[in-house]
């Protein structure tokens, strides 16, 4: 067996059934959840917040640059004033903005972040695309989770369904699609569907994926992943499907210092 996959297995083996709740402990003891939703590019974000913390999502993904702050605001309000939950029950995040990366720049995009929530605080503010990196089935970035697992770093996986779902961008020939076979009798054994497959997947490799839609019964489908586990040879057969390529290339970003799009 090659060494990083041994490691992989090790690391899998010593941390998967300490990761079966909710919430994973962050470095400084805050508590975050290890599912969000993700709002880039949906077509109707405040209604499909709302929907999603009413199916049981607490942690919803936004960034300036998706121009949906305001709109995802909205529904935080509403969802807090009805009374469905509190404020300190949310986990929000939020980026600092593409090409506004500079020292100067932190502050005044963070306030212009809290300013279109509506929010006095927001949990995480990560710097948007450098800091960022798509994991799934396709792109499992073994060695970088590697890293982050030793170090106790928690990895956001953008992009969680890879190629089983259409992309406006390209939508490419790569396994596996939607009704894959394997990920079919996985689904069978479980009781789920092969995207809630996938996605007990990226939390069993104790990464936080990020699923995003407008659809109300995938949002239902996706945070209702709670209640198995895979197992390590399953793990390490979706690994499989790696081809180590991403579903996001942002080539107007190469040139920045911190670009981390040609590295895994
Ligand atoms: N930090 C970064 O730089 C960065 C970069 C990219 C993305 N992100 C974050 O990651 C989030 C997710 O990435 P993504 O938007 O590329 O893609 P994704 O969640 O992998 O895929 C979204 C697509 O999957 C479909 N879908 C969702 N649930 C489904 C289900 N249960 N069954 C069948 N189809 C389903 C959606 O369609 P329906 O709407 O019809 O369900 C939509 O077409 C983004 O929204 C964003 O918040 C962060």
């Amino acid at each position: 067996m090659p060494l990083l996959r041994k490691t992989i297995l090790l690391l899998f083996i010593v941390s998967v059934f300490s990761h079966k709740s909710f919430y994973r402990t962050l470095n400084d003891g805050n508590k975050i959840p290890s599912i969000a939703m993700g709002t880039f590019s949906l077509k109707n974000p405040k209604q499909s917040v709302l929907m999603a913390v009413k199916a049981g999502f607490r942690h919803i993904d936004t960034a300036k640059f998706y121009r949906n702050e305001y709109q995802v605001g909205q529904a935080i309000h509403e969802l807090i004033e009805t009374g469905v939950v509190t404020r300190d029950e949310l986990f929000i995040t939020g980026k600092l903005e593409n090409e506004e990366h500079d020292r100067k720049q932190v502050k005044p995009g963070l306030e212009g972040t809290l300013k279109r929530l509506g929010l006095k605080y927001i949990d995480l503010y990560l710097i948007h695309s450098p800091m960022a990196t798509g994991v799934n089935q396709n792109y499992p970035n073994l060695g970088l989770l590697s890293y982050c697992l030793e170090h106790n770093i928690q990895v956001m996986a953008y992009a969680p369904f890879g190629f089983m779902v259409p992309r406006f961008v390209s939508y490419r020939p790569i396994r596996p699609k939607i009704d894959d076979p394997y990920l079919t009798k996985l689904g069978e054994k479980y009781g789920k569907d092969t995207t809630q497959i996938v996605l007990r997947y990226l939390i069993d490799r104790n990464t936080i994926p990020i699923p995003r839609s407008d659809n109300h019964t995938h949002i239902t489908s996706n945070i209702d992943v709670f209640d198995f586990s895979l197992t390590q040879n399953e793990i390490l057969n979706i690994n499989e499907f790696n081809i180590d390529t991403k579903v996001y290339v942002l080539g107007a970003l190469k040139d920045h210092r911190y670009y981390s799009f040609n590295t895994c």
